[in-house]
């Protein structure tokens, strides 16, 4: 494919819809944000010094090439391609430390549990877990972000690999973390059918929107904050 058609490719599949005004609105409370949550999760880490380093490695990795970036690429294309899922379903953001550690700790997430992050990102929601000394597993589409931090994971203890969430393996999981706001209703309703498959007590700790169907107890709902501003969570049972 030439240089040309890859452009216009890229441009019918993945059209940049947003004005200058807007972009700048979005940089600006994106700034706040960040320094907010940055500090708080460093306040967190004072107490788990061990935890430091993997989270600075992540950082530096997000200074290098921002997960934030909206993924024009030829790569990101196919991908959906392949994978049925759309543009908006890549949408980046993160749960800061303290937001997870206290939704998780609520969840009932600490030594012996095993949370499985779907869609994780840069792993970030593995560091909480980890933080409560649980297990911790990740499955991210984009290799990109994979990628980035897979080293930085491994220090701290957790696995972060490249996987589709809506046929994850969920054998062994405690708690689901489904950071889901942008999936698909098809995306969010295949990985509650996949939670139906787990044992009784099983939790799933979900972001702004509830599990679809209604098989799955919802036991609380919760405000947290979130790298783009606060979001209700929901806690659920199996
Ligand atoms: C909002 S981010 C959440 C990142 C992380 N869980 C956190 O809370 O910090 C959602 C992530 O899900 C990924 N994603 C979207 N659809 C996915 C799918 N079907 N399978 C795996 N990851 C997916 C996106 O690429 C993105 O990195």
């Amino acid at each position: 494919m030439t240089e040309d058609a890859s452009k216009a490719l890229i441009e019918r599949e993945l059209p940049d819809r947003l004005t200058l005004f807007e972009r700048a609105v979005i940089s600006i409370t994106k700034l706040v944000l960040a320094i907010l949550c940055r500090a708080l999760d460093l306040l967190m880490l004072a107490v788990r010094p061990r935890l430091v380093g993997p989270y600075l490695s992540v950082w530096l990795a997000e200074r290098r090439r921002s997960p934030y970036r909206w993924p024009r690429s030829f790569e990101t294309v196919l991908l959906l391609k392949q994978t049925g899922h759309t543009a908006r379903e890549l949408t980046y953001g993160e749960i800061p430390l303290l937001t997870a550690v206290l939704l998780f700790r609520r969840a009932g997430l600490g030594p012996g549990g095993r949370l499985v992050d779907l869609g994780a990102g840069r792993g970030r929601a593995l560091l909480a877990a980890r933080w409560l000394g649980a297990q911790a597993r990740g499955v991210e589409l984009r290799r990109e972000h994979v990628e980035a931090v897979r080293p930085a994971m491994a220090r701290a203890g957790a696995h972060l690999e490249v996987a589709d969430a809506t046929e994850a393996d969920l054998t062994g999981a405690t708690h689901v973390f489904a950071n889901w706001c942008a999936f698909g209703e098809e995306s969010r309703r295949r990985i509650a059918e996949r939670l139906l498959a787990c044992p009784s007590g099983t939790r799933l700790i979900s972001v702004l929107h509830p599990a679809p169907g209604g098989q799955l107890r919802a036991l609380c709902r919760r405000p947290g904050l979130f790298t783009w501003g606060f979001e209700w969570v929901w806690i659920h049972e199996r």
